[in-house]
């Protein structure tokens, strides 16, 4: 079997792509590049908004006429197969595969199946098939936990991946070890709430740790890097900022998703938080981190949002002065309460407000941006950038960066860079030697630079 993956949506899809990859291969799969040389292609899902579903069925569209034209089973995995909505995509398009969040292990049986096989439960032993991350990959995915135990009216998560559940502290320190050991040296912790980890269903889990204890054993384990993603403000304790203060790998950077700065409106999304509340967080973690980069995510034109529920957001922006968000518009999803319940604003209002509040993020994000010049970051580099001559990589503060290749510096590792130049949206610089000076840059784009690449050592 040649088998072919097209992934959409978050982190967590992406995780659980390696997972299922991994189910392929084991089987016997080999795994091509290209719809074309495949002859089954899995499509892993996103149902949190209208535009990834609309992507979906464009592909699924496409797949449905080759089938007639060769042998090809198409399967769809992830949350939009687990709704209702997704099984009516997967009718129409004669999907033969269907697999929810929750159900990834099935894949060996689907594939034996005969017939159409749907796969809906949520079972508890994903994580025990996890893979090793693919050699040379420096950064990697952990999943403490699956599912959301929160209930915001706008969204579809809790259906589509169910209650939470943590996964037990000794799970993912194995999973760690295997990724330590495979050479990763920045893990990001994922969960759709990490800060409730260890607290499923709203009862204490005996045996393990808080979130803050959590990121204090990460620490021990010799990572490099710690990131987290998502908290939900609601779940957020001080105690997770000095946790993050006192653990050096831990990196400066929190993704504190607020939605809204106006009360009416996050009591409407059913938050459980309102603005003072968030505000004070923001606070804590100001107080322990002082040079903490913040991160946000903000619905606008969520149904009834009025011009000064809007303002109230612009100004909270200004308030917090957040590095960057990701901004959505209100998307209405059936199976969510404000789908049911609210009346939808006018597209034109919405769009009209997600520019101006692109213009305040663009703002700040110069601004906090221009800040970095001159200063020196621990950049991990992946590889590669798209320009020839020069390497991508990220801050420990998520910045994309881009540096030009040096001598004794030509691949992916951790390096100090001295910031040269900002934009909006990344910062770029010099690499720096161990005497703090700069490495003396490979000269691009002739033959000679070629040959004296190729004769280094990577770093
Ligand atoms: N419409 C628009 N944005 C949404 N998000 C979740 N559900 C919706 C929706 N129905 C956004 C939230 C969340 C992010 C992952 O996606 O901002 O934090
Ligand atoms: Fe991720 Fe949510 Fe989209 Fe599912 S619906 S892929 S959890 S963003």
């Amino acid at each position: 079997m040649r088998a072919h993956m097209i992934t959409y949506g978050c982190q967590m899809n992406e995780y659980d792509t390696h997972l299922v990859q991994s189910q392929l291969v084991s089987l016997g799969a080999d795994m091509v590049e290209s719809v074309d040389e495949a002859d089954f292609v899995l499509i892993n899902t996103c149902a949190v908004r209208g535009k990834p579903v609309e992507k979906v069925r464009t592909v699924l569209g496409e797949l449905r006429k080759q089938k007639g034209q060769r042998k090809l089973v198409v399967g769809m995995m992830g949350c939009l197969a687990q709704l209702e909505e997704g099984q009516q995509i997967a009718r129409k398009f004669e999907v033969d595969v269907l697999l929810g969040p929750g159900s990834l292990l099935d894949i060996g049986k689907a594939l034996e199946s005969n017939e159409r096989f749907w796969g809906l439960q949520f079972k508890d032993e994903l994580h025990e098939h996890i893979p090793p991350p693919p050699a040379g990959k420096l950064q990697a995915h952990l999943t403490i936990m699956r599912g959301c135990d929160h209930h915001c009216t706008y969204c579809i998560v809790p259906t589509t991946r169910g209650p939470q559940v943590s996964r037990s502290p000794d799970d993912i320190l194995r999973e760690l070890d295997m990724q330590l050991a495979a050479g990763v040296q920045e893990v990001t912790l994922l969960g759709q709430n990490v800060n409730a980890y260890g607290v499923d269903g709203g009862a204490k889990l005996a045996g393990y740790p808080s979130f803050a204890d959590l990121l204090r054993m990460v620490g021990k384990s010799g990572v490099r890097r710690i990131k987290f993603t998502t908290s939900h403000p609601m779940n957020f304790t001080e105690d997770v900022a000095a946790a993050m203060a006192e653990t050096p790998a831990v990196c400066e950077f929190v993704h504190l998703p607020v939605q809204s700065g106006s009360d009416r409106v996050l009591r409407r999304m059913a938050r459980e938080y309102n603005r003072e509340k968030y505000l004070r967080h923001i606070a804590e973690i100001r107080k322990h981190l002082p040079s903490a980069v913040l991160f946000t995510d903000i619905i606008v034109g969520f149904p009834g949002e009025t011009e000064e529920d809007f303002q109230e957001t612009l100004s909270l922006y200004d308030e917090v002065g957040y590095d960057s968000a990701y901004m959505f518009i209100y998307s209405p999803r059936p199976g969510t309460p404000s789908y049911k319940h609210f009346q939808d604003l006018p597209r034109e209002l919405k769009t009209e407000r997600l520019q101006r509040l692109i213009a305040k993020q663009k703002d700040w994000a110069t601004r906090k941006n221009a800040e970095k010049l001159g200063s020196v970051q621990e950049v991990l580099i992946r590889g590669d950038a798209h320009s020839e001559g020069f390497l991508e990589g990220h801050t420990r503060g998520n910045h994309p960066t881009i540096v030009p290749k040096a001598l004794g510096a030509t691949g992916a590792g951790i390096y100090q860079v001295r910031i040269e130049q900002t934009s909006p949206h990344m910062l770029s610089g010099r690499i720096l030697g161990s005497d703090g000076q700069p490495l003396p840059e490979l000269p691009r784009f002739t033959p000679e630079a070629a040959a004296v690449m190729g004769g280094l050592p990577m770093a």
